[in-house]
């Protein structure tokens, strides 16, 4: 169901749910990407004279206010995105929540108190999230679910509420959608997937499901280490799931039998402990512990060679898809190989897709503009959880799945 199945919403009363899931530092937003992604259904909705009330979590709060994850930062800034003013509810069902949308006129938006300052929010049961979502759906005579970033999740605001009132999907769900779609179904060969970030296990259901479908995987990141060792190889003190190792193994093995080129680093910079003025030095990936810190040696990122044959790999893709860095991104001396991923995506005559939180946040910080990219997914575990085929609630409840 698309905003146009629910028809003239002038006058109308529309909650929208959206992932405002940002982070902070000190109360002050560091990276404003969620908000802007939302933008073009807020604006679609307050153009078209809706009465606006967004909802949204931030954080994983347990259930009942606190203070460290209001919605206030959040309010303030989309103030200034929307150039227009965004009144604040100080709490999500209660007098507050009422008066403010009941004070709404049309063109006009608000932003309720966080959603999981309620424990109906994230309750397993059906009957708790069911009487919060009620509260919710008084607040408003339809729904939009918007918030790409949590359709992943079977809570109240997310599914229940869906149900309760007519729902359909904003646009950035239809675009997330599309673009995730064409990844699955559709892609341009060759196609290359970037897979990084400290673990194996969280990426088994996305090798998994992507290994028969892509012509090339790269391994970076803290998971790297994992594989070099199902190669056989020391890795000093790196980063090691070794309850993973057989695991890696398999997908080594699955790739060469399946033609697809799973490839992993021929070097990596080793450092003599972690932390920005570390000593580091570069090492062939099969000799880490050969380096001159020993056993007690840490690899924290892909080497300059790996880096080079990493973004060939990538430039010369028609469609790539990256998730996780490929080091320490945060601190400069293990930054390189991120960087030159993220700049061989850049250069991709074809379909960029940076999926996952700490890909997005990664790109910015290093200073790259959203634009540069074909797209900025603004879903983490929701986009990859539907990269594994999985059926996401939050979708399904819409008929999207
Ligand atoms: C995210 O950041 O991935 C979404 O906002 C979902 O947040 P959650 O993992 O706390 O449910």
């Amino acid at each position: 169901r698309t905003l146009e199945t629910l028809g003239d919403l002038a006058g109308k009363r529309v909650v929208i749910r959206c992932d405002f899931n940002v982070p902070l530092s000190d109360g002050v937003i560091t990276d404003d990407g969620r908000l802007r992604a939302s933008l073009p259904t807020l604006n679609a909705l307050l153009d078209a004279g809706a009465r606006v009330v967004a909802i949204s979590h931030l954080g994983r709060p347990k259930g009942e206010p606190d203070p460290q994850y209001s919605l206030k930062p959040v309010a303030d800034r989309l103030a200034e995105l929307l150039d227009r003013p965004v009144a604040f509810a100080t709490d999500t069902v209660g007098d507050s929540a009422r008066e403010t949308a009941a004070s709404l006129e049309d063109g006009q938006i608000a932003v309720l108190e966080n959603l999981r300052f309620n424990a109906g929010e994230t309750a397993k049961d059906d009957a708790e999230r069911g009487a919060f979502a009620a509260q919710l759906a008084e607040l408003a005579d339809v729904m939009v679910s918007d918030g790409f970033g949590v359709v992943h999740r079977k809570q109240a605001s997310v599914y229940d509420l869906a149900q309760q009132l007519p729902s359909a999907a904003g646009l950035l769900i239809a675009k997330e959608l599309e673009v995730l779609d064409t990844l699955t179904e559709s892609p341009v060969r060759p196609y290359t997937v970037v897979l990084g970030g400290s673990k194996v296990s969280d990426k088994l259901g996305v090798i998994d499901h992507l290994l028969p479908r892509v012509d090339r995987i790269l391994i970076g990141g803290g998971m790297l280490f994992t594989f070099l060792a199902a190669q056989g190889h020391k890795v000093a003190s790196s980063l090691l799931e070794s309850d993973q190792i057989e695991t890696a193994a398999g997908y080594i093995r699955a790739a060469e039998e399946g033609g697809v080129e799973l490839v992993l680093p021929t070097d990596v910079v080793v450092a003599s402990k972690f932390g920005a003025d570390a000593d580091h030095v570069v090492t062939a990936a099969d000799a880490i512990e050969d380096s001159p810190f020993g056993a007690s040696g840490l690899g924290l990122d892909i080497g300059p060679d790996t880096a080079a044959a990493f973004a060939e790999a990538v430039r010369g893709s028609k469609t790539v898809f990256w998730n996780g860095p490929m080091g320490v991104f945060e601190l400069e001396p293990f930054a390189a190989g991120t960087k030159a991923v993220a700049q061989a995506l850049t250069e991709v005559d074809g379909l960029s897709v940076v999926g996952g939180g700490d890909s997005a946040a990664a790109v910015r910080q290093l200073g790259f503009d959203d634009s540069a990219f074909g797209h900025i997914s603004t879903g983490g575990g929701a986009s990859l959880e539907f990269l594994e085929g999985k059926k996401l609630p939050g979708l399904e409840v819409l008929g999207w799945a």
